[in-house]
């Protein structure tokens, strides 16, 4: 790689190694102790769900100003937004079959969630980046992978967002062989670009099998009843969320702002957004997937999603690739567009097996009404159409030879 796609790829906040992943485990602590009970709390947000008594705990818990932790060490602040956000979503939602869904998030939580969240530039909500990326972290005796905290305590829950991580680190290796073969098309230097073509489609391919993966540990009934409830954002509460304000705030009427946002899904994941652009894969607008893409960006930290927009400026693999007439370079495209539709393919797949499959199952007999949810927990419109969509736009990218 050369220094300068280092040093771009730095700027951006992006590991050369795994992308958008974390290339070394989080924190699970705090320099300055006065922080440790948002620890406290979060990792015992099972138990306390459990005795109903979550909502308690945080309604007296005073506000630690975000002020406290490190300048120096982002992932002090990585670690407070993962904390903060899943204290937040399951003051929300609450216990699940016995609380209703509160449209107030007091100020304990509200208040250093938005100061965390203006300092990372992400909006203050529970998003893929907090259930996914900056959770990952590992044991300090065995370095096994581990979440930092948890909604179900199931190892299910645990195995759900440690798939989807790894998922993200092998996707992550794509991106700068992709960004590589973007300069190959750039200088026409054919050879190389075959060879970046390539070890791409080889790495989606170990993408597919790893998302396969899902299946050995994490069962769809856990999924769906237990964990999704959890995911889901603000938007689904009429109304928004009411992010209540500090004392001395003078944020809104004083009050405090309401929030309506999409919850945690990993299309909000920017990697593979990332490889749709530096492969010219588009998604129509008329089909309202663009429009879907472009919504997810705003739940990712804003310098990804920069790096999102600035992906457009670079030379067209595509565009060069159409324009030779070279059977190996055509042959090569296809194989990496073949490859990123079988692992959409296997979405598909996936998603009918922990979404739908459970929601059939748990429709009642005499239920005239279908039940099974039409809308992602990123508030996907028809996710079927959706997720079908996505995988035909990649398919229909392929080359004639
Ligand atoms: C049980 C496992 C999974 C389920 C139930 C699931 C469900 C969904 C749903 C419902 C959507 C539609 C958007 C929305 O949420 O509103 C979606 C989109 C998406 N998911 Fe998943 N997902 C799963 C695992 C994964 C994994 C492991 C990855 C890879 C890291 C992934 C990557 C994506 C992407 C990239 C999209 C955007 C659509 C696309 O680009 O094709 N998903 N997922």
């Amino acid at each position: 790689m050369s220094l300068s796609l280092k040093k771009m790829l730095d700027n951006y906040r992006i590991s050369h190694e795994v992308g958008f992943a974390m290339d070394r485990p989080s924190p699970t602590s705090f320099k300055n102790a006065s922080l440790a009970p948002w620890i406290d709390i979060a990792t015992q947000i099972p138990n306390l769900l459990k005795s109903n008594t979550l909502r308690s705990r945080i309604d007296s818990l005073p506000i630690l100003s975000a002020d406290l932790l490190d300048p120096d060490s982002i992932e002090e602040y990585h670690l407070a937004f993962v904390l903060l956000t899943h204290l937040s979503q399951a003051y929300i939602w609450g216990t699940i079959g016995v609380d209703a869904p509160s449209s107030t998030l007091p100020a304990s939580i509200s208040v250093p969630l938005v100061q965390v969240s203006r300092d990372l530039d992400i909006q203050p909500a529970f998003c893929y980046a907090a259930g996914t990326i900056w959770l990952y972290t590992e044991d300090a005796t065995t370095h096994k992978p581990r979440c930092i905290c948890s909604f179900t305590g199931t190892s299910d829950e645990d195995h759900f967002n440690l798939t989807t991580h790894n998922v993200e680190r092998i996707a992550g290796r794509a991106l700068v062989v992709g960004l590589t073969a973007a300069r190959c098309a750039g200088s026409k230097q054919s050879d190389e670009l075959t060879r970046c073509l390539s070890s791409m489609a080889d790495i989606l391919r170990e993408c597919r099998t790893a998302l396969v993966d899902m299946k050995t540990g994490c069962s769809p009934d856990v999924f769906y009843f237990q964990l999704r409830p959890y995911l889901s954002g603000s938007q689904a509460i009429p109304g928004g969320v009411l992010y209540q304000a500090g004392a001395n705030s003078e944020e809104g009427d004083g009050t405090g702002v309401k929030y309506s946002m999409p919850g945690a899904t990993a299309a909000q994941s920017p990697i593979f957004q990332a490889l749709d652009l530096i492969l010219g894969i588009t998604h129509t607008e008329n089909s309202g997937r663009s429009q879907f893409v472009e919504k997810m960006r705003k739940s990712m930290p804003a310098y990804h999603a920069q790096f999102l927009e600035d992906l457009k400026s670079l030379p067209s693999i595509s565009q060069f690739i159409a324009g030779s007439h070279s059977v190996e370079l055509k042959t090569a495209y296809n194989d990496v567009v073949g490859a990123l539709a079988a692992f959409r393919s296997e979405h598909v797949q996936i998603v009918t097996l922990y979404v739908l499959s459970p929601s059939k199952r748990s429709q009642k007999p005499n239920d005239k009404d279908d039940n099974a949810p039409k809308q992602g927990s990123g508030g996907s419109g028809d996710l079927f159409a959706l997720l079908k969509g996505m995988r035909d736009d990649t398919k229909a990218s392929a080359l004639n030879l």
